[in-house]
């Protein structure tokens, strides 16, 4: 087993164990790519979402959220391109039947050059420690640039094949590069198809009555239907934004790397309205903004780097993904679009309406540009879990399960924890969780050995223990220990306010964007 492959299977086994992630309806044998957020799971997700919520909305005078309904009219996914355009290639081993995405096994492919690639880097930076250039070293030695060249080329024509939908080409690639089944190991593919990604559902009691419907595969939508609506009753002026939460569904081909590729997931997108001809400068302007975002929670800069896309999605003039090294290598965690009008137009094209905008500097009408920031709430889960899970060793030789979750994020804040289960100390333990709950996420522990604690709280990522001792009686004070240095100051309780403050209030973080 590779390492990657050992530190994510951790992190999924991590997940279940201490209650955040099940297998949806795990005692049917579970339900393929859908996934139930436990009690931990579920304040983690929440925690993401309000801080993307607070940075885009609250923060952003000019940007407003809404709330739209998955089902919409079946016209809009015409109008969207989703009807005719929102396909995956796929190929079917004839051996083992499995069916793949054509275009992810040429990217795993590469991923995989990708990764000899960073162990030559690693292997370099060893032996020539701190004198490495590593940029130097990409750029001369003759294996690393044989390698990046090849998979360079390789995306290269990918992008191309699929660019021109020469399906062809893409199983002709797939052939020439000797790809094999990843099950089996067999090369006896079927031709490349396209696949529509979209759920289809019903609306109506009546067989002959019904509408078929859409399962909206992505937000966007319900934010451009919604456009004229809340620029003329929030009395918007462009630039201006629409944000909006939510699920969405995609009947994905490959879904597999757990809540990576799900089939029921949730997005947080925002649309960005802006004037014709000033696209570039938004584009680049959310780009850089997105990145700031990701870098507030301090995991890292060098986890992330920007992929521009070659191969643009039928709406867009320019694309890029916010790349994150998960523990199967780097992959796309958001995306930033320059959409153009092409939402608005074709809506407008489809009901014979005008989604236009009075523009009194221009003094002219037009149909506004839009850049959109997309970021899967469930791949963010999953970028800041895996992050923050890993085995630590300690100065005494023993090994703890830490999960260092950014603290502002953690489901639970704090934890108070009694040392013993009598002379009093549970009353005073639960007097101060009744104190701290109004403001943090508290919790209250008294099972097992006060060590054990420590651990069980440190794997469930909360930034901090207090507790609770028989001084605790007698003058009112409690040690608090932080979860990544271990370290415990002995502190007043009438402190422990604004002491967590400054490690949890949300401003200190989104104060870094
Ligand atoms: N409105 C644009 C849009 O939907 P996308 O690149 O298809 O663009 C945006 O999706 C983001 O949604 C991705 O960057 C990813 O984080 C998330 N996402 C897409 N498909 C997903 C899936 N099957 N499971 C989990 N997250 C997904």
């Amino acid at each position: 087993m590779t390492q990657q492959t050992d530190q994510f299977k951790k992190v999924i086994s991590h997940a279940k164990e201490y209650g955040f992630v099940f297998p949806s309806s795990e005692i049917y044998d579970g339900l393929s790519a859908v996934y139930d957020y436990a009690q931990n799971g579920v304040a983690l997700k929440n925690n993401i979402r309000e801080y993307w919520w607070k940075s885009m909305v609250q923060l952003h005078e000019n940007i407003v959220g809404i709330d739209a309904a998955i089902l919409m009219h079946p016209t809009t996914w015409k109008a969207s391109g989703h009807v005719d355009a929102f396909n995956d290639p796929l190929i079917d081993n004839k051996v083992s039947k499995k069916r793949y995405r054509a275009d992810v096994l040429v990217e795993d492919y590469v991923a995989k050059i990708e990764a000899k690639i960073d162990k030559e880097i690693q292997k370099a930076a060893k032996r020539f420690g701190d004198s490495f250039d590593e940029a130097q070293f990409r750029a001369t030695n003759p294996r690393v640039v044989a390698n990046q060249e090849k998979a360079t080329l390789i995306l290269k024509r990918l992008g191309q094949s699929l660019e021109k939908e020469d399906l062809a080409d893409v199983k002709a690639l797939i052939e020439e590069l000797e790809i094999s089944c990843p099950d089996t190991g067999s090369r006896d593919w079927t031709d490349v198809k396209q696949f529509n990604l979209m759920f289809g559902t019903k609306l109506g009691a009546s067989a002959d009555t019904a509408m078929d419907l859409y399962l909206r595969p992505e937000t966007a939508q319900g934010i451009f239907v919604n456009y004229l609506n809340v620029q003329k009753t929030g009395r918007m002026k462009l630039p201006f934004g629409i944000a909006q939460t939510g699920k969405a569904f995609r009947n994905e081909i490959v879904a597999r790397q757990f809540i990576f590729r799900m089939r029921e997931f949730e997005q947080m997108e925002m649309q960005f309205f802006i004037p014709p001809g000033t696209q570039k400068e938004w584009y680049e302007q959310w780009k850089q903004t997105r990145l700031s975002w990701h870098l507030s929670l301090g995991m890292g800069e060098e986890n992330y780097r920007f992929h521009d896309h070659e191969k643009l999605a039928h709406y867009a003039d320019a694309a890029s993904d916010i790349e994150f090294k998960f523990p199967f290598g780097f992959k796309e965690l958001e995306g930033i679009h320059s959409r153009t009008d092409f939402d608005l137009s074709s809506h407008e094209k489809f009901t014979g309406k005008k989604l236009q905008y009075f523009d009194p500097e221009r003094n002219e009408n037009y149909t506004p540009y839009v850049v959109e920031t997309s970021i899967g709430l469930d791949r963010m889960f999953l970028a800041v879990f895996s992050w923050a899970l890993r085995e630590e060793t300690l100065e005494d030789g023993s090994t703890r399960t830490l999960l260092k979750l950014p603290s502002v994020l953690a489901p639970t804040k704090v934890v108070v924890l009694p040392l013993l289960k009598k002379d009093g100390l549970p009353e005073l333990a639960h007097k101060i969780v009744d104190t701290l709950k109004w403001e943090y996420a508290t919790a209250y522990d008294e099972k097992d050995a006060v060590g054990r604690r420590y651990r069980r709280q440190d794997a469930l990522g909360t930034p901090f223990c207090i507790t609770v001792d028989h001084q605790s009686l007698e003058d009112n004070t409690v040690t608090l220990r932080d979860r990544d240095s271990m370290q415990q100051e002995r502190v007043a309780i009438e402190d422990l306010s604004s002491l967590l403050g400054e490690k949890l209030d949300i401003k200190n973080w989104l104060q870094k964007i």
